[in-house]
């Protein structure tokens, strides 16, 4: 009998109008084919991030193969982790944690030259009590939403990236060392193309952006405590609740997440692995989105209906 590949069928139902889709009908330990891929590779780039639900947990070398049919992997300058090439990043909180990974609105290593493109985290570990829900943001809806004048004063601007502040000390308890290690830092542009849909989105966040250049010390952190406030409006937004052995796969390059540490003392656990990006650019002759039919409100200055 010719060996007969298994054929998975995805099914994508989207979370919000703005970002983030549920995908069912998939088995992640299993092979996955070219046409499978293909359509979770499409509504990746629709959506921004994925929920992988019903999944078992996957051996590290399955997610690592997995990830590598997105690209090459990027190697995080500050990781803990269990295996030799640090593909793995260790995602783990428990009650003598000092800190939580990712516990505040970031992109992933956007201090680095070229910052991953994407990240897969599946979470084995789920807090007893509940907690640990993971949020999204997506930075094409913030840029969309901004007026002619606005979009085009940040289009003209770059941004100082660093990570020191982040880095240093900051895995000690899990045996990282870093008294000779040099954290990286990085510019790039605060409004960025999507390299495969031609998407501009805000690239700036209130982890790693430390300086607007080319302006005045005061411009620059009024216009970055403006902007920090603007990419978190809620209407930009989803909140995941994982289950046991979700998976999520999230875009670096149009979104920020923010993984809530709520559930100290209790532990959280999963591996978490990024695929190498390329460089930020922005692209002059990409054409323009429509403005946004958000209607925001949330965080605004004008409250409605309360
Ligand atoms: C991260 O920032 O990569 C961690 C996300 C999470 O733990 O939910």
């Amino acid at each position: 009998m010719p060996y007969a590949r298994r054929m998975s069928h995805p099914h994508i139902e989207p979370v919000s109008p703005v970002l983030g889709a549920e995908v069912s009908g998939v088995d992640l330990n299993e092979p996955m084919d070219d046409a499978t891929f293909d359509r979770i590779h499409e509504a990746f780039l629709h959506h921004g991030v994925l929920f992988f639900r019903d999944q078992q947990k996957m051996p590290e070398a399955t997610q690592i193969a997995l990830a590598r049919r997105l690209g090459p992997l990027h190697t995080h300058p500050a990781a803990p982790t269990t295996d030799p090439d640090a593909a793995v990043f260790v995602i783990h909180a428990h009650r003598d944690s000092p800190v939580a990974n990712g516990n505040g609105w970031h992109t992933d290593v956007s201090c680095d030259e070229e910052p991953p493109l994407a990240t897969m985290l599946q979470v084995h570990t789920l807090p007893e009590g509940g907690g640990g829900d993971t949020m999204f943001a997506s930075m094409e809806a913030a840029y969309e939403t901004l007026s002619p004048e606005w979009r085009s004063r940040l289009r003209d601007l770059t941004a100082l990236h660093e990570s020191e502040h982040v880095y240093r000390g900051r895995y000690a308890d899990r045996g990282v060392g870093d008294e000779d290690v040099v954290y990286p830092s990085a510019q790039h542009p605060v409004v960025r193309t999507h390299p495969e849909t031609g998407r501009p989105s805000i690239y700036v966040n209130r982890s790693f952006t430390t300086r607007i250049l080319g302006v005045d010390p005061e411009e620059s952190d009024t216009l970055l405590r403006w902007l920090f406030r603007h990419v978190e409006r809620p209407e930009f937004q989803i909140r995941f609740r994982w289950r046991e052995n979700d998976a999520a796969l999230w875009d670096n390059r149009c979104l920020q997440h923010f993984a809530i540490w709520d559930y100290w003392p209790n532990e959280r656990m999963g591996n978490r692995v990024t695929v190498l990006g390329d460089r930020p650019f922005l692209d002059p002759a990409a054409p323009e989105p429509p403005p946004s039919p958000l209607r925001l409100s949330g965080g605004g200055l004008a409250p409605h209906g309360l």
